[in-house]
């Protein structure tokens, strides 16, 4: 009996999937970028520091080989308005949303003793930090169903452990893991999110990591024997976002060369 359809040629339409990450004129988040341009995505390009954003869209031009290509949108993550102008444009632009992560956050975690952490700082840390994710996520959750998308979600090790003086950037991070986790379950199988948990990243220039090189002790308290670059997270974060990370959700992926797990004696 004839198949309906058989011999006709496939026509399942191929298509370049599509990035956003936030935060990604510089650090981690350019990183990020980078290693999803070269795993064939687009990618839109967020950031506050509109100047720094649109050089690195420059910069990471060259990295579209792989079929995909870089745009930069300026986002304040953190002013709703905003968020919904640069999705908006993200659907314009790319007609598509695979992929995000969230990535933008005040990355400085000293605040201070806790008993001078004035409101007004804590709630810019929590505001970028946290509410940007809320954010940023809600707007994006239309475009990630159709797609059957995923999220990232840039937390820190420091959502599971503390110097002093940093209650606000680690209680920024804690919630990010909070607000992974209670996603992961509402969007079900629509959308998979997870986090990941940088440990210590340095993120200069090469030129600056050459000029004024980190001490061979800081290196050596990572088990791995050296501290992250972005590429680091970069190629994790590419993994989450593919279909190979299709089983993969609600989970918190700890990438710092095993520093966090390292008992420390002080002799
Ligand atoms: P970075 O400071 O180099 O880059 C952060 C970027 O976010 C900047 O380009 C900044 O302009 C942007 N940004 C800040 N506020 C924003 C806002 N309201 N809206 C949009 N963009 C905004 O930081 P880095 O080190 O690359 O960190 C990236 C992420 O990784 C942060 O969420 C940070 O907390 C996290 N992380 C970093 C670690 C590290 O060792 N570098 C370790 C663990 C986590």
């Amino acid at each position: 009996m004839p198949v309906p359809g058989a011999g006709l040629p496939d026509l399942v339409e191929q298509h370049t999937p599509v990035a956003l990450v936030t935060g990604a004129a510089r650090g981690i988040g350019k990183g990020v970028a980078a290693s999803l341009l070269g795993a064939g995505w687009s990618v839109a390009i967020t950031d506050i520091d509109e100047s720094a954003g649109q050089a690195a869209a420059e910069e990471l031009a060259r990295l579209c080989d792989a079929g995909g290509r870089v745009e930069f949108i300026p986002m304040d993550v953190a002013d709703e308005l905003n968020v919904v102008a640069c999705l908006e444009r993200v659907e314009e632009d790319f007609g598509r949303l695979d992929g995000l992560v969230n990535n933008a956050g005040i990355a400085a975690p000293d605040s201070g003793p806790v008993e001078q952490l004035r409101l007004l700082a804590w709630n810019h840390w929590l505001s970028t930090n946290l509410t940007g994710p809320f954010l940023v996520s809600k707007h994006s959750i239309g475009l990630l169903r159709e797609s059957g998308g995923a999220i990232v979600n840039m937390a820190s090790t420091r959502a599971l452990q503390s110097e002093a003086n940093t209650e606000a950037y680690a209680s920024s991070k804690g919630g990010l893991l909070a607000l992974t986790h209670a996603l992961a379950v509402s969007l079900g199988s629509s959308v998979r999110i997870n986090a990941v948990s940088p440990g210590w990243i340095d993120t200069r220039s090469r030129q600056q990591q050459a000029s004024d090189p980190l001490r061979s002790v800081d290196h050596l308290q990572h088990p791995v024997g050296r501290i992250g670059q972005p590429e680091d997270i970069g190629s994790l974060v590419a993994f989450l976002l593919s279909p190979a990370a299709a089983f993969i959700t609600r989970q918190n992926l700890v990438a710092d060369g095993g520093m966090t797990r390292k008992m420390i004696y002080v002799e």
